[in-house]
Order: structure tokens, then sequence, then C-alpha cells
């Protein structure tokens, strides 16, 4: 008898234990790199909050915003030791898993933000996000952030104004061959970083949007920004596919459908965030805005242009041809 009531004890223990278990909930930790006041920094703690309101108890998502947790190489690797569930990276920062997402740093591609989102809606943007399930990325939706600008401590008007000067940029050869084309010299850095190399002259200068020059505080270190437009910083919301795929169903579903949403508020405010950050920096007054004549732009379009011939053969031309393609295509 005593037996049986220390077994039958044991026994509701060790189910108790696994309802306590069963009752967990999943959590989702979300790591990235900028500010909480930029689109993706808005958007991870937008799904954070929608998660917690349609499926609080079920799942918990935690964010990391700022590199606290990983820095750009690091959070790649994380997500697929399981460190961390979902990230971000910019589409710059997919160079060593997949070719075709080079497309996105090919310079003066796009003519803006409304384009890219065309490219990113079509086929050929939709394939990208499965592109990477062999190597254990799975992508959940394209944020955009905006616009690339080009900044130093002397002005930059024409091509060869940043010959011999040294550009931080993000780990992507294609952002190498830009700069290499100008005659200037390219340096790979995580993001966490380039304040203080612009701050103690590591580099002389960097690329980025409106958003994260501001949040980043990067124009209170350089003197001079201009308004290049040239290129783009957008985002893959990525997840480790195996991940993904171990959620119960109605779970998985439901996360869908959050991102889904998020994805749209991050894509139609992102603009906005950059033209607002873009007025705080002016304000500021402490870095000068550059403005391009329409001929002065051609000529950065030219100089960088070499750079097509030696990535469109990995890219694919029909690629190239399908995001140019969206410059002129209408959204009905
Ligand atoms: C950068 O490294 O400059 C950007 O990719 C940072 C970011 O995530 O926007």
């Amino acid at each position: 008898m005593r037996l049986f009531i220390a077994s039958a004890v044991a026994l509701a223990m060790a189910f108790g234990g696994m309802a306590a278990k069963a009752a967990d909930p999943i959590v989702i930790k979300f790591s990235h790199v900028v500010a909480d006041d930029t689109p993706k920094g808005v958007g991870a703690q937008l799904f954070k909050k929608m998660v917690e309101e349609r499926l609080g108890g079920k799942v918990k998502v935690e964010v990391y915003p700022n590199s606290q947790l990983f820095g750009d190489a690091k959070e790649m690797e994380a997500l697929l030791l399981g460190d961390v569930q979902i990230i971000a990276p910019s589409l710059s920062k997919f160079d060593k898993f997949t070719k075709k997402l080079q497309v996105f740093d090919l310079p003066f591609l796009f003519d803006d933000v409304a384009a890219i989102d065309r490219f990113q809606n079509g086929p050929a943007g939709k394939a990208m996000l499965t592109s990477m399930t062999d190597k254990g990325y799975l992508g959940l939706g394209f944020w955009h952030n905006g616009m690339k600008q080009i900044s130093a401590n002397k002005p930059l008007r024409s091509p060869e104004d940043a010959k011999g000067l040294k550009f931080r940029i993000q780990a992507s050869d294609v952002l190498e061959a830009q700069f290499k084309a100008l005659g200037s010299n390219p340096q790979k850095m995580a993001f966490a970083e380039v304040y203080q190399a612009l701050q103690t002259g590591v580099v002389d200068g960097q690329e980025n949007t409106w958003s994260n020059i501001y949040s980043q505080k990067f124009h209170e270190v350089q003197k001079f920004i201009t308004n290049s437009d040239h290129g783009v910083i957008d985002y893959m919301v990525v997840t480790n596919s195996k991940f993904w795929a171990s959620l119960p169903p109605d779970i998985r579903t439901e996360l869908e459908k959050i991102m889904a949403e998020v994805t749209k508020k991050v894509n139609e405010s992102a603009d906005t965030q950059n033209a607002a950050d873009l007025k705080k920096i002016m304000d500021s007054g402490r870095s000068e805005i550059i403005k391009l004549t329409p001929e002065q732009k051609l000529k950065w379009r030219e100089a960088m242009k070499p750079v097509y011939t030696q990535f469109a053969p990995g890219i694919g031309q029909d690629t190239i041809d399908g995001a140019l393609a969206s410059n002129k295509a209408k959204t009905n």
C-alpha cells in the first residue's frame, strides 16, 4: 500500500511537472543592432506588444536592441545556435549566404522605397524569403528602413571628393566594390563600432539612412552629409527554420499573421521616420546637409556603375532587370 501511494505521488509529481512545463510560454528572443526609435526598433517592439496581446501566456517576446545581446556577425550565428529566435539583419549582411540578395546593394538601382516595396512583393522578392532555408534561415518578411546617404568630415559633392577616404561599410562585397570604384578605402565593420570609429578617425566616413545616422549620433561626428540616396538599407526578418517548424501550428499561424500586420505598419511608416530624423539632424545644426544637382548625382551614378558588371553574374541579370522594372511599375 505504502509503495502504491509512493508511486502514485511520484506519478502525480511527474505529470504535474509536465503540466507546468507545457504551460511555460515559448520565449522568442528578438535581437537587433539599432535603436528602439528607428523603423526596425519600432517594428520589434510592436511585434512584442501584439504577440503578448494575442498570444499572451503562450508566447513571450524579449527584444534586445542596440547590439545589446549580439552584434552583426554574432546574431547570425546565434540564430542558428538557438540563442535567439528572430533577428532582422540588413539585406547587405546576407552576402555570404546567398548572392541573390546582393541585388539590394547595387548602387542607384532603386529610385525610392516604393520601388523596393514592389520588388520585394513580386515573385522574385518573395522567393528570396525561402531561399536560405537549407542554411537554417527562414524569412518572415521584409522591413524597410530607407535610402542611404553618405557622410564625411569634408564635403562630398562629386565622386572625386571621396577618393582616398576610408569608409565604414557593412559586411558586403558589393559595398566594398562600390567604394573601391570611387578610389576610396572601404572597411567592413560592425554597426556597434561605427560611432567610435568616426569619432576617433579610424574611418573618415560612412553611408547610412537618416534614422540610423540620427539615432546613433553619427551627425555629431561628421561635418557633412550628402543627400545622395545612392542605395538602400532594408531588412529581412529571419527566424531559425527548424525552430519555426517546431512551433505548434496554431501558434505559428498566429505569429505569421501578426508578423504580416507589423510588416505593413513598419513599411508604411519608415519613410516618415527617416524624414523626421533628417529634420532633427538639420535642426541640430551639427552637420551640413549637401543637396546634389541632377548632374552631380549622375556623376556618382556613373562612378559606381562598374559594380554592376562585376556582380551581375552572381545575382542574375533577370533579378537585376526585375528590380529595375519595379522603378516604373505601378501599384494597383
Ligand atoms: C548598418 O550596419 O549600418 C545597418 O545595417 C544597421 C541596421 O541594422 O540598420
